[in-house]
């Protein structure tokens, strides 16, 4: 394989698809078992890789090299394979961010609730911290580790919270009639940003535009995420408007 994605469960992926409308390259969905993981890093047989769950943290210690955002995150999603050598970088976060300004949220001075605990809320509060939000609250499930409060402690607490992001996989398809909260509890909320990409319209931000507050889902964050991967891979600019020409065609399909 030259370049494509890894993961453990990619049945459902775009990312063939959104590569191969950003780039000349023929992009593969290479699922691999936890056995097949590790002689997968250690033989180093691709150009370039993206990485998906369960390996994002697990792929580091096969790495020459980790950039800063990486670094800060915790977590890998775009491996460059130069003479040999294993080069790790993120592109999640600038993703997340790329879909928020592009939908006009300001987070800046903005009381931000982050809704789950996992590698995605890790990119995520990365993000939410690079503009400037005055206060993050990471809301965990079952795992509360430090700094994660509970859903019910959040209700209590912070119920004036500005924008609430969704990174947990509550209302993913097929599930598609759940929701991680009732918005009712934050009656302050502008905006709600859910990143699930499928489907294009949650139950989460329907309910968020019923309401009159901005509601936007995650397909834009995953074509702006496989953007800066392609650039990485190919050590070339490609033109920022891509990304929404692709999502719009995502979109309407
Ligand atoms: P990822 O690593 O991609 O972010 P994840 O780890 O499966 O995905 O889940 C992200 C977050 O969503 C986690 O905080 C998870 O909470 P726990 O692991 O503590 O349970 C949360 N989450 C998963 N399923 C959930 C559910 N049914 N209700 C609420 N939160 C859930």
């Amino acid at each position: 394989m030259d370049y494509g994605l890894i993961g453990e469960k990619l049945g459902h992926s775009a990312s063939k698809e959104i590569h191969e409308m950003l780039a000349d390259y023929t992009y593969e969905l290479h699922p691999l078992t936890r056995e097949q993981f590790t002689p997968f890093m250690e033989q180093k047989n691709f150009r370039a890789i993206n990485v998906t769950i369960p390996y994002k943290q697990e792929v580091i210690p096969y790495l020459a090299c980790i950039d800063d955002t990486a670094k800060e995150i915790g977590a890998v999603n775009t491996i460059v394979n130069r003479k040999g050598k294993l080069y790790g970088y993120n592109t999640d976060m600038p993703g997340f961010i790329y879909m928020v300004r592009k939908n006009k949220i300001e987070m800046k001075e903005k009381k931000v609730v982050i809704l789950g605990n996992g590698g995605a809320s890790q990119a995520v509060q990365a993000g939410v911290k690079h503009m400037k939000a005055s206060e993050i609250v990471v809301v965990g499930n079952r795992t509360i580790k430090k700094g994660v409060i509970t859903y019910d402690e959040c209700f209590d607490k912070h119920s004036d919270a500005d924008i609430i992001v969704n990174t947990s996989p509550v209302g993913m398809f097929p599930n598609i009639d759940a929701s991680p909260v009732d918005l009712k509890h934050f009656p302050k909320c502008q905006a709600v940003v859910d990143i699930i990409a499928n489907p294009l319209t949650t139950k989460l931000t329907a309910k968020a535009r019923e309401l009159g507050m901005i509601g936007i889902t995650g397909l834009e964050m995953l074509v702006a995420q496989a953007k800066y991967a392609a650039e990485i891979f190919l050590d070339e600019k490609i033109p920022e408007s891509k990304i929404d020409e692709i999502y719009q065609r995502l979109a309407r399909n």
